[in-house]
């Protein structure tokens, strides 16, 4: 499917923004991995968590759905499943479940799309080897955990990886040996968040991570926060359409995930938060944008893991603010769903915007938007959304070649965006 996005009145109101794929994916490993009942609230019903949902029902777990986004997880001794595990597009749910298959000594074939296909998976299986586990297959998919986890290990998280830190920590609750995780730059803390939660405790001094002794986990209620992943294309378009206000309500604020809502107060976007509080381990909040004067602003590599999935839309923004942005380090973009360095910058130039990538650095110089092209998106989602909102502030419309994979995050993003006055239609092919 192709979609079309143009400018038209002020984007205002509240953005309806679904559950936070993170804690999403997170809430059915650590209830499938738990003795008893996990009951979740405010899922995230998207192709990659319903992939994780049913890699778990193979692996023995009872995983129900009885209301939208509510479910049911009842967790219990891991099986080695009959077929393959299909993780679809999903980095998250084959290197975290990797990890969990390992630590509960289960055999299992991991496979995936073409994209996931081509994403390296050596950064996971070589600290699960070092921690004994044994693997078939080579650096990318399919690969098969063959066999189980059998000592501790204190790993090095470079470059950081939220997925990598997981895969170790879920597979280190099958060892009583001691496991550490030492991060030079902090990647996402949810896994440490929710597995305290579950109650296994996780260590925290200096930049290193360590599984507590106790690594038996119960059943709990969790409610996951609306994704600030998600929130972003709203809050970027609000900054960058003129007139417009928009709010998303109960929004994740983890400081690990609020580099984009950063960048726009640094940018100078006129942002407020409040309401703030705690959920099932996390700081969560309001969040509102109003439209106004955004000037150009560097980004260090450091800033990065805090924002590594807000990179496009922040490439968007920087395109509609004033004067030249730089966003330094983004060589881990190149191994996401596509590699986003390279189409975004050829995306934000095919839209007559000033823009290029300089090693693994972005350079944007903003002002007026052209818009006027159709953008390849190599069925990455956030490219898709990206540029749509690309298309909101532009003066010619931003059409995206294929816009079916938005479903692996954000399902709703049509409705969610129509809902507070964009513009975006299906074009026939
Ligand atoms: C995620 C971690 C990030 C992010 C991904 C989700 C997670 O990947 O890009 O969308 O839930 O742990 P890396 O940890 O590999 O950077």
């Amino acid at each position: 499917m192709r979609l079309r996005a143009r400018q038209g009145e002020a984007l205002t109101g509240r953005f309806v923004v679904p559950g936070d794929k993170s804690q999403s994916h997170r809430a059915l490993i650590l209830g499938a991995l738990a003795t008893g009942e996990t009951v979740i609230a405010g899922l995230l019903e998207s192709e990659d968590v319903l992939a994780t949902a049913a890699a778990l029902r193979a692996f023995g777990a009872r995983v129900e759905r009885f209301g939208p986004g509510r479910w049911r997880v009842i967790g219990g001794p891991w099986r080695s499943p009959d077929a393959s595990i299909d993780c679809g597009n999903s980095g998250t749910s084959v290197r975290l479940l990797m990890g969990a298959a390992a630590g509960q000594g289960v055999r299992a074939t991991f496979t995936g799309d073409a994209s996931l296909s081509k994403r390296p998976m050596r950064r996971v299986r070589g600290p699960l080897e070092a921690m004994g586990a044994r693997f078939e297959g080579g650096d990318t998919l399919p690969l098969t955990v063959a066999g189980p986890v059998t000592r501790g290990i204190a790993h090095v998280n470079v470059p950081a990886s939220a997925q990598v830190k997981s895969a170790v920590l879920l597979a280190g609750l099958g060892t009583d040996q001691p496991v550490e995780v030492s991060e030079p730059v902090p990647s996402r803390d949810h896994s440490e968040i929710m597995l305290a939660e579950f109650g296994v405790a996780v260590e925290r001094s200096g930049g290193t991570v360590r599984l507590g002794s106790q690594r038996s986990l119960s059943g709990r209620l969790v409610s996951v926060a609306g994704d600030p992943s998600s929130a972003a294309f709203a809050l970027g378009a609000a900054a960058i359409v003129p007139g417009s206000e928009v709010r998303v309500e109960n929004m994740l604020l983890n400081p690990h995930r609020s580099g984009f809502v950063m960048a726009l107060q640094r940018m100078g976007a006129d942002l407020a938060m409040s309401n703030i509080r705690g959920q099932s381990g996390e700081t969560i909040g309001d969040v509102r944008v109003r439209f106004g004067p955004l000037f150009g602003a560097e980004f260090t590599p450091e800033e990065i893991p805090s924002m590594v999935d807000e990179i496009p839309i922040l490439a968007v923004v920087a395109a509609g603010a004033r004067g030249e942005t730089r966003i330094e380090g983004l060589d881990e973009l190149r191994h996401k769903e596509s590699d986003r360095l390279s189409l975004m910058a050829e995306g934000l130039a095919a839209c007559g915007v000033a823009a290029r990538s300089e090693g693994d650095a972005l350079v944007i110089d903003g002002g007026p938007i052209r818009g006027g092209a159709e953008v390849r998106t190599e069925g990455d989602h956030r490219i898709a959304m990206s540029h749509l909102v690309l298309g909101l502030a532009a003066e010619q419309p931003v059409t995206v070649d294929e816009a079916d994979m938005i479903a692996t995050s954000f399902p709703t993003f049509r409705e969610a965006m129509r809902g507070i006055g964009a513009r975006i239609e299906e074009v026939a092919q």
